[in-house]
Protein backbone atom coordinates (compact mmCIF):
# COMPACT_ATOMS: atom_id res chain seq x y z
CA UNK A 1 0.00 0.00 0.00
CA UNK A 2 1.27 3.49 -0.81
CA UNK A 3 2.40 5.65 1.97
CA UNK A 4 -0.33 7.66 3.12
CA UNK A 5 -3.22 5.96 1.60
CA UNK A 6 -5.91 4.88 4.30
CA UNK A 7 -8.15 2.15 4.60
CA UNK A 8 -11.80 2.75 4.84
CA UNK A 9 -13.93 -0.97 5.70
CA UNK A 10 -17.14 -1.20 4.68
CA UNK A 11 -19.15 -3.52 6.30
CA UNK A 12 -22.38 -4.47 4.38
CA UNK A 13 -24.98 -6.01 6.50
CA UNK A 14 -26.99 -6.89 3.38
CA UNK A 15 -27.18 -10.43 1.39
CA UNK A 16 -27.68 -8.60 -1.69
CA UNK A 17 -25.06 -8.36 -4.18
CA UNK A 18 -24.75 -4.77 -5.76
CA UNK A 19 -27.69 -4.17 -3.49
CA UNK A 20 -28.34 -0.57 -1.88
CA UNK A 21 -26.07 -0.72 0.89
CA UNK A 22 -23.01 -1.93 -1.08
CA UNK A 23 -23.35 0.71 -3.98
CA UNK A 24 -23.81 3.54 -1.29
CA UNK A 25 -20.63 2.35 0.73
CA UNK A 26 -18.89 2.69 -2.87
CA UNK A 27 -20.23 6.05 -3.69
CA UNK A 28 -19.31 7.41 -0.53
CA UNK A 29 -15.72 6.30 -0.87
CA UNK A 30 -15.41 7.21 -4.37
CA UNK A 31 -16.11 10.81 -2.67
CA UNK A 32 -13.81 10.80 0.10
CA UNK A 33 -11.12 13.29 -1.28
CA UNK A 34 -7.80 11.65 1.23
CA UNK A 35 -6.10 8.94 -1.03
CA UNK A 36 -7.57 5.44 -0.07
CA UNK A 37 -8.35 1.87 -0.56
CA UNK A 38 -11.40 0.48 0.32
CA UNK A 39 -12.70 -3.10 1.58
CA UNK A 40 -15.45 -4.58 2.36
CA UNK A 41 -17.22 -7.17 4.10
CA UNK A 42 -20.03 -8.71 3.66
CA UNK A 43 -21.62 -10.02 7.26
CA UNK A 44 -23.96 -12.38 5.26
CA UNK A 45 -21.01 -14.46 3.61
CA UNK A 46 -19.36 -15.09 7.01
CA UNK A 47 -19.45 -17.53 10.01
CA UNK A 48 -20.71 -15.10 13.11
CA UNK A 49 -22.10 -17.38 15.85
CA UNK A 50 -25.13 -15.49 18.09
CA UNK A 51 -23.42 -14.93 22.19
CA UNK A 52 -23.52 -17.04 24.05
CA UNK A 53 -23.53 -14.79 27.62
CA UNK A 54 -20.92 -16.95 29.28
CA UNK A 55 -19.14 -13.18 29.77
CA UNK A 56 -15.77 -14.98 28.80
CA UNK A 57 -14.58 -11.74 27.05
CA UNK A 58 -14.80 -9.90 30.08
CA UNK A 59 -12.47 -12.19 32.03
CA UNK A 60 -10.24 -13.00 29.24
CA UNK A 61 -10.68 -10.30 26.55
CA UNK A 62 -11.41 -13.10 24.16
CA UNK A 63 -14.49 -14.99 22.61
CA UNK A 64 -14.36 -18.66 23.46
CA UNK A 65 -16.74 -18.88 19.77
CA UNK A 66 -14.55 -19.95 16.91
CA UNK A 67 -15.78 -18.11 13.76
CA UNK A 68 -15.34 -15.29 11.54
CA UNK A 69 -15.55 -12.41 14.51
CA UNK A 70 -12.24 -12.16 15.05
CA UNK A 71 -10.97 -11.77 11.45
CA UNK A 72 -13.95 -9.18 11.36
CA UNK A 73 -12.87 -7.28 14.49
CA UNK A 74 -9.19 -7.02 13.14
CA UNK A 75 -9.94 -5.25 10.43
CA UNK A 76 -12.14 -2.73 11.96
CA UNK A 77 -9.65 -2.15 14.01
CA UNK A 78 -6.99 -1.81 11.63
CA UNK A 79 -9.20 0.55 9.32
CA UNK A 80 -8.86 4.45 9.00
CA UNK A 81 -12.22 4.85 8.80
CA UNK A 82 -15.51 2.66 8.87
CA UNK A 83 -18.70 2.87 6.74
CA UNK A 84 -21.87 0.58 8.33
CA UNK A 85 -24.45 -0.38 6.22
CA UNK A 86 -27.47 -2.09 7.01
CA UNK A 87 -30.48 -2.21 5.27
CA UNK A 88 -34.27 -1.45 7.27
CA UNK A 89 -35.57 -4.75 8.14
CA UNK A 90 -39.18 -4.40 9.54
CA UNK A 91 -37.68 -1.28 11.06
CA UNK A 92 -34.76 -2.29 12.35
CA UNK A 93 -31.23 -3.50 11.70
CA UNK A 94 -30.93 -6.87 10.18
CA UNK A 95 -31.05 -9.38 11.81
CA UNK A 96 -27.18 -10.92 10.85
CA UNK A 97 -25.88 -6.91 11.96
CA UNK A 98 -27.57 -7.48 15.32
CA UNK A 99 -25.94 -11.22 16.22
CA UNK A 100 -22.30 -9.02 14.92
CA UNK A 101 -23.26 -6.50 17.74
CA UNK A 102 -24.22 -8.52 20.43
CA UNK A 103 -20.69 -10.53 19.54
CA UNK A 104 -18.90 -6.77 20.38
CA UNK A 105 -19.32 -7.22 23.96
CA UNK A 106 -15.67 -8.26 23.75
CA UNK A 107 -14.75 -5.59 21.92
CA UNK A 108 -14.48 -4.05 25.19
CA UNK A 109 -11.03 -4.81 25.82
CA UNK A 110 -10.00 -3.94 22.69
CA UNK A 111 -11.57 -0.26 23.15
CA UNK A 112 -8.21 1.62 22.23
CA UNK A 113 -8.28 0.35 18.68
CA UNK A 114 -11.65 1.81 17.97
CA UNK A 115 -11.41 4.89 20.12
CA UNK A 116 -12.40 8.05 18.11
CA UNK A 117 -12.07 6.30 14.88
CA UNK A 118 -14.35 7.77 12.09
CA UNK A 119 -17.25 6.49 11.02
CA UNK A 120 -20.35 6.78 8.63
CA UNK A 121 -23.76 5.05 9.46
CA UNK A 122 -25.87 4.40 6.25
CA UNK A 123 -29.54 2.29 6.46
CA UNK A 124 -31.10 1.90 3.39
CA UNK A 125 -34.69 1.67 3.47
CA UNK A 126 -37.43 1.09 1.18
CA UNK A 127 -40.04 3.51 1.78
CA UNK A 128 -39.66 7.04 3.09
CA UNK A 129 -40.90 7.72 6.77
CA UNK A 130 -40.78 3.54 7.28
CA UNK A 131 -37.39 2.67 8.61
CA UNK A 132 -38.30 3.11 12.12
CA UNK A 133 -35.73 2.66 14.81
CA UNK A 134 -33.04 1.60 12.34
CA UNK A 135 -30.68 4.60 12.07
CA UNK A 136 -30.82 5.00 16.30
CA UNK A 137 -29.69 1.31 16.82
CA UNK A 138 -27.26 1.49 14.01
CA UNK A 139 -25.38 4.80 15.89
CA UNK A 140 -26.03 3.46 19.22
CA UNK A 141 -23.85 0.93 17.75
CA UNK A 142 -21.01 2.88 16.62
CA UNK A 143 -21.17 5.01 19.83
CA UNK A 144 -21.03 1.36 22.07
CA UNK A 145 -17.82 1.01 20.09
CA UNK A 146 -16.38 4.41 20.87
CA UNK A 147 -16.11 5.60 17.36
CA UNK A 148 -16.44 8.79 16.06
CA UNK A 149 -19.77 9.06 14.03
CA UNK A 150 -18.74 11.88 11.06
CA UNK A 151 -22.52 11.21 9.87
CA UNK A 152 -25.39 8.87 9.40
CA UNK A 153 -28.01 8.89 6.77
CA UNK A 154 -31.21 7.04 5.40
CA UNK A 155 -31.63 6.67 1.91
CA UNK A 156 -34.77 4.77 -0.13
CA UNK A 157 -34.90 2.25 -2.30
CA UNK A 158 -36.52 -0.66 -2.40
CA UNK A 159 -35.35 -2.53 -5.55
CA UNK A 160 -31.75 -3.86 -5.45
CA UNK A 161 -29.35 -0.50 -6.48
CA UNK A 162 -32.17 1.77 -7.10
CA UNK A 163 -31.49 4.01 -3.94
CA UNK A 164 -28.94 5.65 -6.29
CA UNK A 165 -30.52 5.12 -10.02
CA UNK A 166 -30.98 8.26 -11.66
CA UNK A 167 -31.37 9.67 -8.02
CA UNK A 168 -29.29 12.75 -7.80
CA UNK A 169 -30.52 13.89 -4.50
CA UNK A 170 -29.71 10.54 -2.95
CA UNK A 171 -26.24 10.55 -5.21
CA UNK A 172 -25.47 13.81 -3.62
CA UNK A 173 -25.97 12.80 0.06
CA UNK A 174 -23.58 9.67 -0.69
CA UNK A 175 -20.77 12.23 -1.83
CA UNK A 176 -21.02 14.70 0.99
CA UNK A 177 -20.82 11.62 3.35
CA UNK A 178 -17.72 11.04 1.65
CA UNK A 179 -16.39 14.30 2.38
CA UNK A 180 -17.55 13.98 6.16
CA UNK A 181 -15.50 10.84 6.36
CA UNK A 182 -11.94 12.56 7.32
CA UNK A 183 -13.23 15.50 7.98
CA UNK A 184 -12.14 17.69 11.11
CA UNK A 185 -15.19 20.27 10.48
CA UNK A 186 -17.67 19.06 13.75
CA UNK A 187 -20.79 17.80 12.36
CA UNK A 188 -23.76 20.21 12.45
CA UNK A 189 -26.79 19.51 14.13
CA UNK A 190 -30.20 21.10 13.66
CA UNK A 191 -31.48 22.79 17.33
CA UNK A 192 -34.55 20.12 17.29
CA UNK A 193 -31.51 17.34 17.66
CA UNK A 194 -29.55 15.98 20.79
CA UNK A 195 -26.78 18.72 20.76
CA UNK A 196 -24.85 16.21 22.16
CA UNK A 197 -25.22 13.70 19.33
CA UNK A 198 -27.05 14.34 16.86
CA UNK A 199 -29.85 11.92 17.30
CA UNK A 200 -33.40 12.56 16.06
CA UNK A 201 -34.57 9.98 18.19
CA UNK A 202 -35.63 12.04 21.54
CA UNK A 203 -38.34 10.74 24.05
CA UNK A 204 -40.60 12.34 25.73
CA UNK A 205 -40.77 11.82 29.67
CA UNK A 206 -43.46 14.57 30.86
CA UNK A 207 -43.34 18.08 31.69
CA UNK A 208 -40.10 19.43 29.38
CA UNK A 209 -38.24 16.69 30.62
CA UNK A 210 -36.66 14.76 27.43
CA UNK A 211 -34.30 11.73 27.25
CA UNK A 212 -31.97 11.12 23.94
CA UNK A 213 -32.76 7.67 22.89
CA UNK A 214 -29.38 7.37 21.42
CA UNK A 215 -26.72 9.09 23.54
CA UNK A 216 -29.38 8.15 26.44
CA UNK A 217 -28.37 11.76 28.40
CA UNK A 218 -30.97 13.68 29.80
CA UNK A 219 -32.39 17.60 29.36
CA UNK A 220 -35.57 19.38 28.32
CA UNK A 221 -37.44 20.97 25.45
CA UNK A 222 -38.31 24.37 24.93
CA UNK A 223 -40.39 26.54 21.96
CA UNK A 224 -37.77 29.62 20.80
CA UNK A 225 -39.24 31.39 18.45
CA UNK A 226 -41.14 29.08 17.30
CA UNK A 227 -38.95 26.57 16.81
CA UNK A 228 -38.28 23.65 19.23
CA UNK A 229 -35.22 23.84 20.72
CA UNK A 230 -33.30 20.85 23.10
CA UNK A 231 -30.58 21.67 25.99
CA UNK A 232 -29.83 18.05 26.84
CA UNK A 233 -26.38 17.62 29.39
CA UNK A 234 -24.11 14.77 29.70
CA UNK A 235 -25.47 12.45 32.78
CA UNK A 236 -22.47 11.59 35.03
CA UNK A 237 -23.72 8.03 35.08
CA UNK A 238 -23.98 7.37 31.52
CA UNK A 239 -22.23 4.00 30.75
CA UNK A 240 -21.46 4.26 27.50
CA UNK A 241 -20.86 8.10 26.23
CA UNK A 242 -17.01 9.25 27.44
CA UNK A 243 -13.77 6.79 26.85
CA UNK A 244 -14.11 6.95 30.68
CA UNK A 245 -17.77 6.48 31.62
CA UNK A 246 -17.47 3.06 29.23
CA UNK A 247 -13.89 1.57 30.89
CA UNK A 248 -15.94 2.15 34.12
CA UNK A 249 -18.97 0.07 32.60
CA UNK A 250 -16.64 -2.55 31.82
CA UNK A 251 -15.11 -2.39 34.63
CA UNK A 252 -18.70 -2.74 36.03
CA UNK A 253 -19.39 -5.95 33.89
CA UNK A 254 -16.37 -7.77 34.96
CA UNK A 255 -17.13 -7.01 38.52
CA UNK A 256 -20.85 -8.47 38.05
CA UNK A 257 -19.20 -11.44 36.42
CA UNK A 258 -17.30 -11.95 40.30
CA UNK A 259 -20.65 -11.02 41.77
CA UNK A 260 -22.22 -13.85 39.75
CA UNK A 261 -19.29 -16.51 40.96
CA UNK A 262 -20.16 -15.85 44.25
CA UNK A 263 -23.71 -16.05 44.89
CA UNK A 264 -24.80 -18.86 41.74
CA UNK A 265 -25.09 -21.75 44.23
CA UNK A 266 -27.87 -19.70 45.91
CA UNK A 267 -29.17 -18.46 42.39
CA UNK A 268 -29.09 -21.89 41.01
CA UNK A 269 -31.44 -22.86 44.12
CA UNK A 270 -33.94 -21.08 43.57
CA UNK A 271 -33.66 -21.25 39.88
CA UNK A 272 -34.29 -25.40 39.98
CA UNK A 273 -37.33 -24.31 41.43
CA UNK A 274 -38.39 -24.03 37.84
CA UNK A 275 -37.00 -26.29 35.83
CA UNK A 276 -39.60 -28.89 35.22
CA UNK A 277 -42.53 -26.32 34.08
CA UNK A 278 -44.17 -26.70 30.19
CA UNK A 279 -42.78 -28.70 27.20
CA UNK A 280 -39.70 -27.50 25.28
CA UNK A 281 -40.48 -28.39 21.87
C1 LIG B 1 -37.13 -8.71 5.28
C2 LIG B 1 -37.25 -7.28 4.80
C3 LIG B 1 -37.84 -6.35 5.61
C4 LIG B 1 -37.93 -5.02 5.22
N1 LIG B 1 -38.50 -4.12 6.06
C5 LIG B 1 -38.56 -2.81 5.71
C6 LIG B 1 -39.12 -1.85 6.60
O1 LIG B 1 -39.54 -2.13 7.71
N2 LIG B 1 -39.15 -0.56 6.19
C7 LIG B 1 -38.67 -0.17 4.96
O2 LIG B 1 -38.73 1.02 4.64
N3 LIG B 1 -38.12 -1.06 4.10
C8 LIG B 1 -38.04 -2.37 4.45
N4 LIG B 1 -37.46 -3.28 3.60
C9 LIG B 1 -36.89 -2.81 2.32
C10 LIG B 1 -35.35 -2.66 2.38
O3 LIG B 1 -34.95 -1.94 3.51
C11 LIG B 1 -34.89 -1.94 1.13
O4 LIG B 1 -35.21 -2.67 -0.02
C12 LIG B 1 -33.39 -1.65 1.13
O5 LIG B 1 -33.09 -0.73 0.10
C13 LIG B 1 -32.58 -2.90 0.94
O6 LIG B 1 -31.20 -2.57 0.85
P1 LIG B 1 -30.15 -3.54 0.10
O7 LIG B 1 -30.47 -3.45 -1.37
O8 LIG B 1 -28.83 -3.02 0.46
O9 LIG B 1 -30.40 -4.90 0.66
C14 LIG B 1 -37.40 -4.62 3.95
C15 LIG B 1 -36.79 -5.59 3.12
C16 LIG B 1 -36.71 -6.89 3.54
C17 LIG B 1 -36.05 -7.92 2.65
Amino acid sequence: MLEGMRTILGLIASPRRLGNCEIIVKEIARNIPEPHELKMIRLHSKNIRPCRACYACLEKGDCTLDDDFRFIADQMAAADGLIIASPCYIFGLSGILKVFIDRCMQMFSRAEALLDKPALNVVTAGLRGESGYTELALNNFTMVLGLKLQESAVFYGALPGDALWKNEEQKNLARYLGTRMFSLEPRKYEKWRCPLCGSDAIQLLGGNRVQCMACRNYGTISLKDGDVSLDIALKPENILFTAEQRKHHHQWLQNEKNVFLQTHREISGFQQGYKDEGTWL
